[in-house]
Parts: structure tokens; sequence; C-alpha cells
């Protein structure tokens, strides 16, 4: 389980957190909304441990993990799938994917075959450069090379940005089986509600800094998620 408690997160003198606390459960997805500049990258840069936090706690299978490096988290098993992709364009989908094995002992660095059973487009675009992929077809792109981390927990950054409906469903699809897998935490971060609220067991509402949502499925008072998401 992963377990964030009263985290602030600053940049300079200006504040992004204001002590968040959440539980994210493995077995389930539990997603973050919340309108543009409200903290949810933040929150993903501060359990990643791609910006320092300067208060509050960060446990993971039971460990404090908020004082290590970025690359000691990815070797605890937490990857993260960035906001517009980040994709290396010159290398190609192959090695883009193959950039995942740095976190790996050396006998698991392969790129295991059910990869392509979850991403069927990846099999004939190995030799591809990343650049020269679709928006969509990055996104899945970044989600495998994600996973060939075999992760633990795993946190994805709005993958429905500027992505066409048909590759969203695919998307959603892929996020729901590993979730019903029962071996991963997924954090899922998103704008667009439906998508949240379908693969959400959990739904988080971020406004300013701070949640103010904080409900199960099943408990959810969607109108009132939908007010606070409208500009
Ligand atoms: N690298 C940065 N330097 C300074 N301010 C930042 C930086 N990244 C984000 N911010 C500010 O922090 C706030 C939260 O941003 P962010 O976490 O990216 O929000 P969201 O992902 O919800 O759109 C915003 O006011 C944003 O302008
Ligand atoms: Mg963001």
């Amino acid at each position: 389980m992963l377990e964030v408690q009263n985290v602030e997160l600053f940049y300079g003198a200006a504040i992004a957190l204001r002590g968040v606390s959440l539980q994210a459960q493995v077995g389930e997805t539990t997603c973050i909304l919340g309108r543009n500049g409200v903290g949810k990258t933040s929150l993903l840069r501060a359990i990643t441990g791609a910006h320092p936090i300067s208060k509050g706690s960060i446990r993971w299978e039971g460990h404090e993990i908020s004082k290590l490096p970025i690359y000691e988290r990815a070797k605890r098993g937490i990857a993260w799938v960035p906001q517009g992709r980040d994709i290396f364009p010159l290398l190609t989908v192959r090695e883009n994917l193959e950039t995942g094995f740095a976190v790996l002992p050396s006998r698991q660095r392969r790129i295991p075959e059910e990869m392509f059973e979850l991403f069927p487009i990846l099999k004939s675009m190995l030799g591809r450069r990343g650049g020269d992929l679709s928006g969509g077809q990055q996104q899945q792109l970044a989600i495998a090379r994600a996973l060939v981390m075999k992760p633990r927990l795993l946190v994805l950054d709005e993958p429905t940005e500027g992505i066409q409906p048909s590759i969203i469903k695919d998307i959603g699809r892929v996020i729901d089986l590993l979730r019903g897998r029962g071996e991963m935490a997924i954090v899922l971060v998103e704008q667009y509600f439906d998508f949240a609220r379908d693969l959400g067991s959990r739904l988080i509402v971020m406004d300013r800094g701070d949640i103010v949502v904080n409900s199960l499925r099943a408990d959810l008072d969607e109108q009132d998620v939908r007010r606070r998401l409208s500009v």
C-alpha cells in the first residue's frame, strides 16, 4: 500500500501541495481528479521522487521513501508514466522500451511477450523511431516502457490527454486488466471524469494544492465532482 501523509511541496516560495494525505491500495485504481494547476502532477512528483517534499511522509510497502532519490524508488517498483509521455523521439520503440531495464537485474532484462498482447500495435513498430508514432501510440509506448520495469506501483499522469477515443478505450482496458490481477497499486491522474469514474475504485479531487473529495466510487457525489472540475 502507498500512504501519503500531510505532504507539503514547494517550488521556490510557491506552495503546490498543502498537507496532502491519501492511500492507494494494491489491486485498486486510485484516481486523482482536478482542474489545471491544482497540484496533481506535483503530487506524482512527490510520490516518484522527481521533486523533494518539505514536510510529511510517503510510505510504500511499509517503508518511508520520501527521502529516497527517484532511481531508488524506481528500484522499489515505482514506475511513472509522465504527463506528455516523454518518449525519446530519436530512439526506436524497442530502445524506448529497453530504457525501462535500467532498474532490473540483468537476468530480467527482456521485453515480456505479454507487452505485445497488451499493446499489439507496438509489435509491428519496434524498429520505428518514437518520434514518428502518433500521440496515442506514444502513450501506449510510455505505459509499456513503465511496465517493462515490472512495477508494483504504477502512476499515470493524464494518459488520455490529446488522444483519440478508440485508443483511450484500449488504454482503459489495459489499466483495468492490470488492476484486476491484484499485483499492483495504480494511481491515475485524470481530467476526463468519465474515464476516471469507470476505472477508479476510489476517486480523489484536488483543488489548490489540497484534497477536497476522497470517496469510494460507490459513494461518489457525481454532481459535486463535476461541479468542482468545471471551470
Ligand atoms: N516546475 C515548476 N516550477 C514552478 N511552479 C510550478 C512548477 N510546476 C508546477 N508549478 C506550479 O504548481 C502548481 C501546481 O502545478 P501542477 O502540479 O503541475 O498542477 P496540475 O498537474 O494539477 O495541472 C501550479 O500553480 C503550477 O503553476
Ligand atoms: Mg499536470
